[in-house]
């Protein structure tokens, strides 16, 4: 098993990738701090685990408290005796539009891209520490890497995620912390249809949400969005030893997007 013995939190583990990557990681034996606003899927997520054998707990919150944000680091380690891990993968797509901008949805962009995740970190890293090093990961996104015409506010925040990978990773890399991201490119989840379909982007007529994401799936290399066990399965090696020598990378998994 890749994670035997492994402790680590996921974040916005009830829904999409989150929740793959939750349940990909305790198959591969570790033991899983299942995060989400949605207490009943963060429930659900943690049940599914347990029933088979592996080791979760739901934490169920608003990562835009950082009380929240911090306790479910101490939580984490209070019920499995330590810390090896955290996907930092709670994101939110801001505003579409520039003229007009939502700044209410431009905070709540930045809150749940940059801020919590940071304060998650804080947290995180004196826990890491104790177990002699661990794996920080983030999820930024294509957006992160290079311009999205759909999106600019989304690219302010994931630029900084893949920032603040680059920094922490050479901060922390005599400590063994690694800090690594994934990048996904347009990814069939929850979050794509409300992409896609923003209040203030213009929904060319005769369009709807699940037709858009077939078109941006259609103009990737590969011709389809990626599955959110594909977007796991990169996080999986990212925090696992398979990966001891891999730290600051932003890693896109994106069916060649970007290349
Ligand atoms: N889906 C894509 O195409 C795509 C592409 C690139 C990057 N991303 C990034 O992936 C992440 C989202 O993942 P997904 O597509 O798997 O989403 P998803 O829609 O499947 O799930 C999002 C989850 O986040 C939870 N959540 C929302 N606000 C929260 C809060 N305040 N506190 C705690 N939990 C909260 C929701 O309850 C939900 O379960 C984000 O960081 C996003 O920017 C998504």
């Amino acid at each position: 098993m890749r994670l035997a013995d492994k402790i680590g939190i996921v974040t916005a583990a009830a829904s999409g990738m989150g929740r793959a990557g939750a349940l990909r990681f305790a198959q591969e034996g570790a033991a899983v701090g299942v995060v989400d606003l949605d207490e009943a899927g963060a429930n659900a997520v943690a049940r599914q685990i347990t029933d088979a054998g592996g080791k979760a707990i739901a934490l169920a919150g608003d990562l835009r408290q950082d009380s929240f944000a911090r306790e479910i680091v101490r939580r984490t380690a209070n019920a499995f005796g330590g810390l090896d891990f955290v996907w930092n993968h709670v994101g939110h797509p801001g505003p579409a539009a520039i003229e007009g901008i939502d700044w209410k949805d431009f905070e709540l962009a930045m809150d749940l891209n940059v801020r919590t995740v940071l304060v998650t970190t804080e947290a995180a890293i004196p826990e890491l520490r104790a177990r002699g090093g661990g794996a920080l990961l983030y999820t930024a996104s294509t957006s992160g890497l290079t311009g999205s015409q759909f999106s600019p506010v989304y690219n302010i925040a994931k630029f900084g995620v893949v920032g603040l990978v680059h920094g922490l990773a050479k901060r922390y890399a005599r400590e063994k912390i690694r800090v690594n991201a994934v990048c996904p490119g347009p990814t069939d989840t929850p979050m794509l249809r409300v992409f896609v379909a923003r209040p203030d982007s213009q929904l060319p007529p005769g369009e709807t949400p699940e037709s858009l994401v077939v078109k941006r799936g259609g103009q990737v290399p590969m011709g389809r969005p990626a599955r959110p066990e594909e977007i796991a399965n990169a996080a999986l090696f990212l925090i696992s030893d398979e990966a001891s020598y891999v730290t600051g990378v932003a890693l896109p998994v994106d069916g060649g997007a970007t290349a």
